[in-house]
């Protein structure tokens, strides 16, 4: 599939999907790369499994083609990393017209997007997304950044890439639980704005967790479309954006908090999973509004389960996760910015919600201490 993405009513960029790379140096051949450098980043768990027959793939195409790979994790995604890679540009007489490959999931898209903003004040970069994460969320909509001391992507850019290029045969090396993690921003989409598309996950079900690719590859564009339709409406996030911050607002304070507080005995929830609990919380809030049918939260709380995302969390009070959603970004004039459901495939924003709302929403996925 090509779908191309308009930036401030002008045309930016196409996101490509495919099972291989093969079309890969035509789609860079497109934009002259004969006469320009390339530097693939990535990071050491993607790097050793894709970068060099890549490299190898676009070596005849380009003028070079150099490899930087960083440590893997978010941990790794601050401007130490960023650092780095720009000590290796310069090292290697990187110049304006030369071009970063971002091959990696969200960390790495994420970062290289933010050293091309920056980088001799802007250099062009292709997105080479590899997790499913980062093939219909981040990889889409020029949201480009870090992490700064405890602070998620506090430091970032607004940066549109050149290109979107999907390999989805990389998605069968994606560990299980980050594949599944993956599927909480997915059926985001289809609970926000595509009522059919959330009957059509129901009906594929087993075809998407024994990662069908021809399945994937209509799951991945019909996400990407939603994705793409919505940033191209609000590219800086001022209006319809924030739909996309369903489930995100309680959400990431619990993705917080369990970080906060982990321990051997009590392990940190990736971000998709944290998604889920914070939809099932925004539903619950929807629902006794008289909102939404409550067999809409059963289905997706089944859903949920048959995909092994969690549906209650544990090792955290709703007094925490209300204090550390008070802290966010998502706040506004000191109300928080909730996104509520009124119908499978319809959400709205609303800035109502009470605090004994939330409250009432978190006693049902927050499991008492024995
Ligand atoms: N820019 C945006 O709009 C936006 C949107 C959502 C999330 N994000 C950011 O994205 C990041 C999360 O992305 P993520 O979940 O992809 O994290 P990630 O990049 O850390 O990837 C998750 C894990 O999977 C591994 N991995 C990735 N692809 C693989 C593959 N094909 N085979 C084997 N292993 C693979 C990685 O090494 C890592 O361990 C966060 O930093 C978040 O802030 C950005
Ligand atoms: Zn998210």
């Amino acid at each position: 599939m090509e779908l191309l993405v308009h930036y401030e009513e002008k045309p930016c960029y196409e996101i490509v999907t495919e099972i291989n790379n093969q079309r890969l140096p035509e789609k860079l051949s497109a934009m002259s790369i004969k006469n320009r450098k390339l530097c693939i980043v990535t990071e050491s768990n993607v790097g050793p499994l894709y970068a060099k027959k890549i490299q190898a793939l676009l070596s005849p195409y380009a003028k070079t083609v150099i490899l930087h790979t960083f440590p893997a994790g978010e941990e790794n995604k601050n401007l130490n990393t960023v650092q780095d890679l720009y000590r290796d540009l310069i090292e290697h007489k990187f110049e304006r017209s030369d071009m970063l490959l971002a091959l990696g999931g969200g960390v790495t898209g994420d970062l290289t997007g933010y050293a091309a903003a920056t980088y001799l004040r802007g250099i062009d970069f292709v997105q080479l997304p590899t997790s499913l994460l980062a093939q219909v969320d981040s990889s889409i909509g020029g949201k480009t950044g870090v992490d700064f001391d405890c602070y998620k992507n506090m430091v970032g850019a607004f940066y549109q890439p050149k290109l979107v290029y999907m390999n989805l045969a990389t998605l069968k090396t994606l560990p299980e639980r980050e594949y599944l993690s993956g599927m909480g921003e997915i059926i985001k989409h289809a609970l926000i704005k595509d009522g059919a598309y959330y009957q059509w996950l129901m009906d594929h079900l087993s075809a998407i967790r024994e990662r069908d690719l021809s399945i994937l590859e209509e799951m991945i564009c019909r996400s990407c479309e939603i994705k793409r339709a919505v940033v191209e409406n609000d590219p800086k996030e001022k209006g319809e954006r924030a739909l996309l911050n369903f489930g995100h607002t309680l959400g990431h304070a619990i993705e917080t908090r369990k970080m906060e507080t982990a321990d051997q005995s009590n392990a940190p929830l990736l971000h998709g999973e944290c998604v889920a609990l914070g939809m099932l919380a925004s539903m619950q809030i929807s629902k006794e509004r008289g909102l939404i049918d409550p067999a809409l939260c059963q289905s997706v709380k089944k859903m949920f389960l048959d995909l092994r995302l969690p549906t209650t969390v544990s090792g955290i009070t709703a007094d925490d996760v209300i204090q550390a959603s008070k802290n966010d970004k998502k706040m506004e004039a000191g109300k928080v910015k909730f996104i509520l459901l009124k119908g499978c495939g319809t959400a709205f924003i609303d800035r109502t919600v009470t605090e004994a709302e939330m409250k009432m929403a978190l006693a049902s996925i927050l499991e008492e201490p024995n």
